[in-house]
């Protein structure tokens, strides 16, 4: 199987039967959804509807990837738009380096928690650099009602500063979390 990221094609072993639904949320160029979307999922990306030319990106990623059968809509965080509402409900979202603004992280929270009263069971994948050990999302968390289980980058090999041949995450501090509804305040 193989993925265009930029103008670099990336392979990986075929792992056919991924069916989740699953949406990306600030997808920009989207690798994260147009991996899953070859692996079989039933993907929509979206990006801000105030950034048109992010859009864009996302749309020529699947043209460029040949993924014609992946929605790309305009979802800015925090807001609740026709769009939002009329996303089906969803089993995962990505989320990969959207918390780099402590401004929107509420924002972000928001829009993951309207998509948990679709599903209870969704789970937000998200991935990001450290740029500042002040900030923290465990005061919001626990102000949406949401769970965090912190995913150490050994258990799936990414603990190198080098992955897939680019010189990513170099010494960068990478984190991953898996957040979920809470059981209740
Ligand atoms: C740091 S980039 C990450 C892009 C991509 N996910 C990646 O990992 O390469 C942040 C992304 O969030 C999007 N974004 C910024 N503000 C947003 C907002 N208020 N609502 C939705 N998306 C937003 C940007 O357009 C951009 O694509």
């Amino acid at each position: 199987m193989e993925c265009t990221f930029g103008l670099v094609p990336l392979s990986w072993p075929s792992t056919s039967g991924f069916t989740e639904e699953i949406c990306q949320i600030g997808a920009g160029v989207s690798l994260p959804g147009i991996l899953a979307a070859k692996c079989g999922a039933e993907v929509i990306l979206s990006d801000s509807s105030e950034l048109p030319h992010c859009l864009e990106i996302c749309r020529q990623s699947c043209q460029m990837n040949n993924l014609p059968q992946v929605d790309v809509v305009g979802l800015t965080w925090g807001h609740l738009s026709q769009d939002l509402l009329a996303l089906p409900p969803q089993d995962i979202i990505l989320a990969s380096d959207v918390f780099f603004e402590p401004e929107d992280f509420e924002d972000i929270l928001s829009t993951v928690y309207f998509l948990m009263q679709k599903n209870p069971n969704v789970q937000l994948w998200s991935t990001y650099q450290v740029r500042s050990a002040d900030w923290s999302l465990e005061a919001l968390l626990y102000k949406w009602d949401m769970n965090c289980v912190h995913i150490p980058l050994e258990t799936f090999d990414a603990d190198k500063e080098d992955i897939a041949e680019s010189a990513l995450p170099g010494r960068h501090t990478i984190e991953m979390l898996v957040i979920s509804l809470g059981k209740g305040l």
